[in-house]
């Protein structure tokens, strides 16, 4: 029994020399600490030996066992350090992958910004849908069947009266329609045009904003206007309301601001004229009111609608606006 103990160690040590790689680990351990392992074997014929013999011998076979177990964890030990030197295996010293950040895109931090601002002036937000019916979107906002100001919305029809929103308009109507006043609500949302050059996506960004009380005048569109542009750009801004025309509000205005990439000295943004138009607004038209059975004679209101992606380019600096939709990191991780 002694003898066989005494084999064992050495077998066992030429075994363990003879190991070169991390693959040659797992077999080892398997056969002399596995179940089925020698020692094992020896333990069970202890049994057989002499009374007398027995301790000493269940001593000595522990012993071996340790023994050669340190030496298979030392042995495992430096074949990791030599592969980690060697660039086998895993290299523990490396620095871990970090996860990239996410950030939201530009055009989503300023509809944020431009819907705190209004929030801040106490409107409150509505999201309507983005297929629309040919009624919210233009009958009841004045713009009948056949009416020319149709032609500029370059509208994507899914049939004869579903469509994709060309504007966030009809949010007035909706919204008008299942609340009564006082009103003081922004919509903002994607809107859908067919049309797409440096200045053009077929999908952009709106907010529309509305205020209906009794006795609202062009003097409050005014002041609320002036304040958000004060807050959007710098208190310095010049502001200018030209006259134009929407089917939906008279009198209409769009409104221009002091050209923010030459100050206004004129540039080839502006096309010299010192003035960039960032949005339409006006009176609600009493006919959108009767639409929606409020009484003109009772109530007045505004309502303006700014585009997000042009007011970001413009305040970025940004000069075509098919950048916001390439997905280029490069682009979109500057904001
Ligand atoms: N809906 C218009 C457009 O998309 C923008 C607009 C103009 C909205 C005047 C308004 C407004 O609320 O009063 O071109």
């Amino acid at each position: 029994m002694e003898d066989a103990l005494l084999k064992l160690k050495n077998e066992a040590a030429g075994d363990l020399a003879a190991i070169a790689s991390a693959g040659d680990l797992e077999p080892f351990r398997i056969k002399y600490f596995g179940r089925k392992s020698p020692f094992t074997r020896l333990m069970r014929q202890l049994g057989d030996a002499p009374a007398a013999d027995r301790p000493r011998l269940g001593k000595l076979a522990n012993e071996l066992k340790k023994e050669l177990q340190r030496q298979f964890e030392e042995k495992k030990a430096s074949l990791s350090r030599q592969g980690m030197a060697e660039g086998a295996d895993i290299d523990l010293t490396l620095p871990g992958r970090t996860t990239p950040q996410g950030k939201l895109h530009p055009v989503t931090q300023i509809m944020e910004e431009i819907c705190g601002i209004f929030e801040g002036l106490g409107f409150t937000v509505a999201e309507g849908p983005d297929i629309e019916t040919d009624f919210y979107n233009f009958e009841a906002l004045n713009i009948p069947a056949h009416h020319p100001a149709r032609d500029m919305h370059d509208t994507f029809y899914v049939d004869d009266s579903i469509l994709l929103r060309t504007h966030t308009s009809p949010m007035q109507a909706r919204v008008m329609e299942t609340k009564e006043p006082p009103l003081r609500v922004i919509a903002p949302g994607k809107v859908y045009r067919c049309d797409s050059d440096i200045t053009h996506t077929p999908m952009f960004h709106q907010v529309e904003g509305f205020l209906v009380d009794s006795d609202v005048s062009f003097a409050d569109l005014k002041g609320v206007l002036s304040v958000f542009i004060a807050k959007m750009f710098d208190e310095s801004t010049p502001i200018r309301f030209r006259p134009s025309f929407f089917p939906f509000t008279e009198p209409s205005a769009e409104v221009d601001i002091g050209c923010v990439m030459c100050n206004s000295k004129g540039c080839r943004v502006c096309k010299q004229t010192g003035w960039l138009e960032i949005l339409g607004a006006g009176m609600i038209d009493p006919e959108v009111f009767k639409k929606v059975d409020y009484d003109p004679e009772v109530y007045s209101g505004f309502a303006f609608g700014l585009g997000v992606e042009r007011i970001a380019m413009l305040k970025y600096g940004i000069n075509d606006i098919r950048l916001y939709y390439e997905n280029d990191l490069r682009f979109l991780r500057q904001f």
